[in-house]
């Protein structure tokens, strides 16, 4: 793809953090942009800081873990745009702090029905349209590096990332004679609420704060670099020097990385 000025770009959770500055920059370069977030007032507040036309901008505040309202969105926005040329799985939340065993299994179903089931659910329904698209397209899913790398009090977290990493790789093989690139996002720490606003985490609020401290990189670098992807086709974006230093040193200074982790659960659990 070597332009997204008059393309169709569908961002979800874009109310928010990486996907709020997603949306800014793509406007900026002439993209016609579909969002989605949870909360209506963010969504707005979104669409407030956009420099775009209002036919290019289409908008509507759901669920993402409600599958009947991402098929009709989907629909919608082909109805609305005529095409869809790419289509970021951006939303996401986090539960992190506690152990597996402090955690109830509704806490696995909770977070597994927004960021998993969200992809799969927004990948189904846009998947024809992209498939309709005579042009490149793009399926792009933001994981996480804790969708490559393991780590402890994230349990949760890094089950679903680790998921979206399994499907991401496994529908690019499917869809390799395809003009429809499907792309995986592996960001460190991006400066955004996600750690602060974690499900549970005021259980453990010296975790939430300390682990805060490693939320380095603005949104608006973290967007920029998705978007250069984008256009390079690549097939895994990875995000900042510490995913970067973390993927290394899990592949081949285990036992430093294991001493990481040993040295939270010590710090936060005692054990
Ligand atoms: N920040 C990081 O360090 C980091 C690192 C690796 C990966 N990521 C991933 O990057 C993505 C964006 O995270 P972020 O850091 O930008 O977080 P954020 O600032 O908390 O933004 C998350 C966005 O997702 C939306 N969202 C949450 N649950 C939703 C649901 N059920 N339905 C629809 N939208 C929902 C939120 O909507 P509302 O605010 O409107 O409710 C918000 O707009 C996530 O997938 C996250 O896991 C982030």
């Amino acid at each position: 793809m070597n332009t997204l000025k008059n393309k169709v770009v569908v961002i979800t959770g874009a109310g928010n953090g990486i996907g709020r500055s997603l949306a800014i920059l793509l406007a900026n370069n002439g993209a016609k942009l579909a969002l989605n977030s949870r909360t209506l007032k963010n969504l707005e507040e979104t669409a407030s800081l956009l420099n775009i036309k209002k036919d290019n901008l289409f908008t509507r505040a759901f669920d993402i873990s409600d599958k009947g309202a991402v098929f009709e969105f989907a629909k919608d926005v082909n109805d609305h745009f005529g095409q869809v040329d790419v289509v970021i799985n951006n939303a996401g939340v986090a539960i992190a702090g506690l152990t597996f065993e402090e955690l109830e299994t509704e806490d696995f179903e909770w977070i597994f029905s927004i960021n998993f089931m969200g992809v799969i659910y927004t990948s189904k329904a846009f998947l024809p349209f992209l498939r309709k698209n005579k042009e490149d397209t793009a399926l792009v899913n933001i994981s996480s590096v804790f969708g490559l790398v393991p780590m402890v009090l994230k349990t949760p977290y890094c089950a679903t990332k680790y998921a979206i990493t399994g499907f991401t790789d496994s529908l690019r093989m499917e869809l390799e004679n395809t003009a429809i690139h499907v792309m995986g996002v592996y960001p460190g720490g991006v400066k955004t609420g996600v750690t602060l606003n974690a499900f549970k985490a005021e259980k453990e609020p010296e975790y939430a704060k300390e682990f805060n401290k490693n939320l380095k990189m603005e949104p608006d670098t973290a967007a920029q670099i998705i978007i250069d992807g984008i256009l390079a086709k690549e097939e895994k974006i990875i995000i900042g020097n510490d995913a970067k230093k973390a993927i290394f040193a899990y592949k081949y200074l285990t036992f430093a990385f294991k001493s990481v982790a040993r040295k939270t659960m010590q710090k936060f659990k005692k054990i």
